[in-house]
């Protein structure tokens, strides 16, 4: 058993949409096979843009979405991306897979953007670029007027500029964007972001390159040396049950993997208090904010598959990861500004995976769907006042229960809970405060720790209606299956 109170008279910080983000790198087929298949496909596209993952990641409204890397970003020379595509450099992908391609580039992601209708994201090359690479590219992006740039994209088609709210400078600079020390990583970030221009109404909200994980030092010598450059600063943690060698397998595994994973995961919210706590010492006013531009689930490969590629399966487990990072981005939402799940199709914690004509959605990608009334909304007070178990199978500890809730802009509640447990159900007594228990639904997303979709069964796990939610006089009571995710609307 479990109890809440829920106190929506007491509203803390507002949900960024942003939060809900998502990553695509060109990687494996993120780009190629997910996104993009050209304009000459048989499969059904705007563009060269598959229609059937633009309709589905518009329906979890999606928010922004970042690009081109990860790694790939501080090699990719966008000059090499524009203009005919029978003209263009080939490249050489040498982080991953070592593949060459040349068709999707800086016009083609923003014409994505624009059919999901969401806010492009682009991670800048400082490991390899540049400074008047980067200053061109945006040039080339947001000029409205004479120059050599927008003269450049309007001869490719774009007379009008584009808008670019977001923009990284380097990526992973203390690993593979350039091995750099915090030290000359602030100074360079300092030198290139300087001219990073805003041009006319566009004004750019920029973004250093973060720690690895629980690198502390690198976030305090970056903010120290550069804080007052920058919007905000990224933070990258994957979620690893093995070791980096050894990762585990993304569908076979046990149950003590299933709460090593949870435990790992839980890691987020000491990460994003930590952090922040280093950057307020040199930023009290809280201007700067945490962009997680990396986060999921990482496995070792699915069986027969390119090891460069990064395809791996999507299970319960995964649902229930993402549930948990979801209620932690919320629950810090007074800091974390943005994050990005890494990756959109075919790559990690993937929501989408395809396989020529054929889409699937995976249990993450549902969870986002049961989530995405929290976009824009504003995270309201909840006290846990009692739980009475723990999942203590292992060392790894888990809480039984976790859980965010928040109130939209119509005034609804919203309530997300993941019950983390294997084996038990939970009765939980939610007091609801400054809102009558009317019009209650509930949707759930539950099944065995490993149950996934396939191209054969597709469907083996989605939501279902959730019904098990009694209405009392002062709130409700709630009985939450194991290894389930549940969203929960009052209106
Ligand atoms: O998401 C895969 C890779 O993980 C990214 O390219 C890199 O930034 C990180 O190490």
């Amino acid at each position: 058993m479990a109890k809440y109170v829920i106190n929506t008279l007491n509203r803390k910080s507002k949900i960024n949409r942003e939060i809900y983000g998502h990553f695509s790198e060109h990687l494996g087929r993120c780009i190629y096979g997910g996104f993009y298949v050209g304009e000459n496909s048989p499969i059904p596209n705007t563009k060269g843009i598959r229609n059937d993952v633009v309709n589905a990641l518009k329906k979890i409204r999606i928010p922004v979405l970042r690009w081109p890397g990860g790694c790939f970003a501080d090699e990719y020379h966008w000059m090499d991306g524009i203009g005919p595509k029978e003209q263009r450099k080939k490249m050489i992908n040498t982080h991953w897979g070592g593949v060459v391609e040349a068709s999707f580039g800086t016009d083609e992601f923003m014409e994505l953007c624009r059919q999901l209708e969401c806010e492009p994201y682009i991670n800048g090359n400082l490991g390899s670029g540049t400074v008047k690479e980067m200053q061109d590219w945006i040039e080339y992006l947001t000029f409205d007027g004479i120059s050599p740039m927008s003269e450049l994209r309007a001869k490719n088609g774009r007379k009008e500029p584009y808008r670019l709210k977001y923009f990284c400078i380097g990526n992973e600079n203390w690993g593979c964007g350039g091995n750099m020390r915090p030290e000359f990583y602030a100074d360079m970030y300092r030198r290139y972001q300087t001219y990073v221009r805003n041009y006319g109404n566009n004004k750019i909200y920029k973004i250093a390159c973060g720690p690895n994980s629980d690198d502390y030092n690198w976030t305090e010598t970056v903010v120290k040396i550069a804080g007052r450059f920058m919007d905000a600063i990224s933070l990258h943690y994957y979620t690893v049950p093995g070791t980096w060698h050894s990762k585990g397998s993304s569908t076979k595994f046990t149950e003590e993997e299933w709460y090593i994973t949870l435990f790992k995961t839980l890691k987020m919210d000491e990460l994003i208090t930590k952090h922040t706590a280093i950057i307020r010492r040199y930023d009290p006013d809280n201007r700067i904010g945490l962009v997680v531009d990396e986060w999921g689930t990482w496995y070792d490969v699915e069986p027969g598959t390119n090891p460069g590629f990064l395809y791996q399966q999507n299970t319960m487990r995964d649902a229930l990861v993402a549930g948990i990072n979801l209620n932690i981005f919320n629950k810090h939402s007074d800091k974390v500004v943005m994050a990005n799940l890494a990756q959109t199709i075919n790559v990690l914690q993937a929501v989408i995976l395809t396989e020529g004509e054929k889409m699937l959605l995976t249990p993450t990608y549902h969870v986002f769907d049961m989530y995405k009334e929290h976009q824009g909304a504003e995270l309201v007070e909840k006290l846990l006042l009692k739980t009475e178990k723990k999942s203590a199978q292992t060392k790894y500890t888990v809480p039984n229960l976790h859980e965010s809730a928040s109130v939209n802009a119509d005034g609804k509640l919203h309530i997300t809970l993941c019950n983390l447990s294997l084996s038990e159900s939970y009765r939980v007594e939610t007091e609801i405060i400054g809102k009558k228990a009317e019009n209650v639904t509930g949707r759930i997303l539950t099944g065995k720790m490993n149950d996934h979709n396939t191209f054969d069964a597709p469907e083996t796990v989605k939501p279902q209606t959730f019904d098990k939610i009694s209405v009392r006089q002062n709130g409700l009571v709630i009985e939450i299956p194991p290894v389930s995710v549940v969203s929960i609307t009052v209106d």
